[in-house]
């Protein structure tokens, strides 16, 4: 994986691109609105099992790149616009978010052609490396119980599962009103010979 530094920003270099083997990772851009949209954030089947309601109308995507924006401009990172290196087409989304500075989470989100070409374990492989760059010590993620390939991605990038969590959150586009059970897989990344095993007490 090879960082590029963007602009220095007020916390020193920011990483506003990263190249993997076959995926570009940007930071996401206020003209971005729209394929945003209509490649993901309105289609029924990617939004399924996300933590956000599907965006319906074009405002709550500019709202998403408004908090973006705050993401980046408060923390050493944040949500990041997966690309083509080749052609520049959007094929999805992933970022960390930062709780404190050494604890994050992590997610992704690709566009229906996009899906089963290992894609989303790569851009997970990558928020990994670049969290260890960045300092972080815990780096986590939350799926829906039900949701296999995403946990099955989780496994791939080497997190650790560390329990399901009952009755944890509600799925907006799940429609059922009531929180669900998720899993929790981490990753300890100041742990010098590897991630410690999770899951006990
Ligand atoms: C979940 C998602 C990110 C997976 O992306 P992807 O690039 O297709 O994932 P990968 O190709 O890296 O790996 C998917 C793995 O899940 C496996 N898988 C797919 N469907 C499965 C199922 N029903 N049961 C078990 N495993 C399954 C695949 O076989 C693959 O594992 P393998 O490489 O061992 O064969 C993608 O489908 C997506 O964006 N979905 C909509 C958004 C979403 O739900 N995001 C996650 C929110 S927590």
């Amino acid at each position: 994986m090879a960082i590029e530094h963007g602009n220095a920003g007020v916390k020193g270099p920011r990483h506003t691109t990263i190249r993997t083997e076959r995926l570009l990772l940007r930071k996401p851009r206020p003209d971005d609105a729209e394929s945003i949209f209509e490649r993901y954030a309105s289609d029924p089947d990617v939004t399924k099992y996300v933590g956000w309601p599907r965006h319906t109308s074009i405002e709550q995507t500019r709202s998403f790149l408004a908090f973006s924006e705050s993401q980046w401009a408060e923390w050493p990172a944040g949500p990041y616009l997966i690309v083509s290196p080749s052609t520049g087409s959007l094929l999805g989304s992933t970022g960390l978010e930062f709780e404190t500075t050494t604890r994050a989470q992590t997610g992704y989100v690709l566009a229906t052609d996009a899906w089963g070409r290992g894609y989303a374990t790569e851009a997970l492989i990558a928020m990994r490396d670049l969290a260890q760059t960045l300092g972080v010590h815990r780096l986590y993620a939350l799926c829906h119980a039900d949701h296999r390939p995403s946990a099955r991605v989780l496994e791939k990038g080497g997190m650790t599962f560390e329990g399901r969590l009952r009755r944890y959150a509600e799925f907006p586009n799940l429609g059922q009103g009531q929180p669900q059970d998720v899993l929790c897989y981490a990753a300890i990344l100041d742990f010098p010979s590897g991630t410690p095993e999770g899951n006990t007490p």
